[in-house]
């Protein structure tokens, strides 16, 4: 890209941006990625740098409700979306129901991978709940049972070193389909 004036490379864009609810509108380097972007330029540090290669999920944000891996996003491509990072999951103090099953269940050891984890995870539970097949729904005509092997299956672009898999399919599961509070009898 050149600038008409001086034939100069054109690097820099403004762009807007909806970053948990924050209307703003950004000067980027036009070669940014939007985890760049995000973690240096508006310190929210929450989405981690893994791979930077697309392949682990660290990264993984929310853009107009759809998760994507925020290391292969050009800042430019996200020009005019609604981007939710983990910082933007809980209303509040209130955590999610995705936080709160990952806290309940232990669903995670060092913690790195664990913001993709539960931006993933809720984009899982809104894909689940529009009826989008996986490549192991049995019967695409159904809605998705979300059972551990679509749990597996969805969440499977999210890698966890600690290999905290276990608890992390079980907290899924329960935010899926939460099981109903035991009422305590005096
Ligand atoms: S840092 Fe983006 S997928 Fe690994
Ligand atoms: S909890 Fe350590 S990488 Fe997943």
């Amino acid at each position: 890209m050149e600038s008409a004036d001086s034939g100069a490379p054109v690097t820099r864009a403004d762009i807007t941006l909806t970053v948990n609810g924050d209307l703003l509108r950004i000067d980027v380097d036009t070669r940014s990625s939007l985890l760049d972007v995000l973690r240096e330029g508006l310190g929210l540090t929450g989405a981690k740098k893994g791979c930077d290669h697309g392949q682990c999920g660290a990264c993984t944000v929310l853009a107009d409700g759809r998760r994507v891996n925020a290391c292969l996003l050009l800042a430019v491509a996200a020009d005019g979306l609604e981007v939710t990072t983990v910082e933007g999951l809980a209303d509040g103090d209130v955590l999610s129901p995705v936080q709160e099953a990952f806290l309940g269940r232990d669903a995670y050891q060092c913690g790195y991978c664990t913001p993709g984890q539960l931006c993933s995870a809720t984009a899982v539970l809104d894909e689940a709940a529009r009826g989008w097949p996986s490549a192991v729904t049995a019967d695409v005509a159904d809605a998705p049972d979300l059972d551990d092997a679509e749990i597996r299956e969805r969440m499977s672009g999210n890698l966890c070193r600690c290999g905290a898999y276990v608890n992390i399919v079980a907290a899924v599961r329960e935010a899926a389909s939460p099981e109903p509070v035991q009422e305590v009898v005096r």
